[in-house]
């Protein structure tokens, strides 16, 4: 019995031993910091990031609650099955997360000589790449503002809230219009629609 006993306990060292030997040659064989590939590579330019990433993505949390008149009366849409929250869920954490990606040093304005500017008050790339460096410390501080915002409309989709979901959604507008007042157009007066 006795015998059983420590036989047990020299198989489960014997298992144990190689397991830490494991672990001791793994660090041993970690690829020097010097050698890996640098962790971020901003490749999409912020005006693919606002047009592919930011601008859909937050229409979808717009649109997720309206009210519509037609013909047969007034047509509300309100988000209800575990599926239209779980979307909204995953739009809320993917602009949280854009925010850092707006932060990321070394994107491009835009891909190679395009055009940020369609009206006379928006600015161009060259001006928004020198306006990035002038003041970057507001530039951060938007892209802060902008990720708290979003997590105000997770919190809202967490307690599956319509209210609170249409009031953090227009602050979340806000936010975005606070950096492009600053950033994009800071010449005009008016708040401008998107
Ligand atoms: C921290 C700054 C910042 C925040 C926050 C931000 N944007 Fe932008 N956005 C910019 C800048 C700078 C431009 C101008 C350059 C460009 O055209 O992409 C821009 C441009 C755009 C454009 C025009 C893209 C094009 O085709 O030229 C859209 C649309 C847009 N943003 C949508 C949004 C929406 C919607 C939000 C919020 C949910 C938002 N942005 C939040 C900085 C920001």
């Amino acid at each position: 019995m006795n015998n059983k006993k420590s036989n047990r306990l020299s198989w489960a060292l014997a298992l144990l031993i190689p397991v830490v030997a494991g672990c001791e040659s793994q660090s041993a064989t970690q690829v020097p910091a010097a050698q890996l590939p640098p962790a971020q590579v901003p490749t999409a330019s912020y005006q693919e990031l606002m047009k592919y990433v930011v601008d859909p993505t937050a229409d979808d949390i717009w649109n997720a609650v309206s009210t519509t008149a037609t013909k047969k009366g007034v047509v509300e849409k309100v988000p209800k099955t575990d599926e239209d929250w779980e979307a909204l869920r995953r739009h809320s954490i993917t602009l949280i997360e854009a925010s850092n990606l707006l932060v990321i040093e070394g994107r491009p304005i835009v891909v190679g000589d395009g055009k940020t500017s369609e009206m006379p008050d928006e600015l161009h790339a060259d001006e928004i790449q020198k306006l990035f460096i002038e003041k970057r410390q507001q530039f951060v501080s938007n892209a802060a503002l902008f990720r708290d915002a979003a997590k105000k409309v997770l919190e809202a989709v967490d307690a599956r809230d319509v209210k609170r979901l249409e009031q953090t959604g227009a602050a979340l507008d806000q936010a975005c219009e606070t950096c492009h007042s600053q950033f994009w157009y800071p010449g005009q007066k008016l708040p401008k629609a998107l």
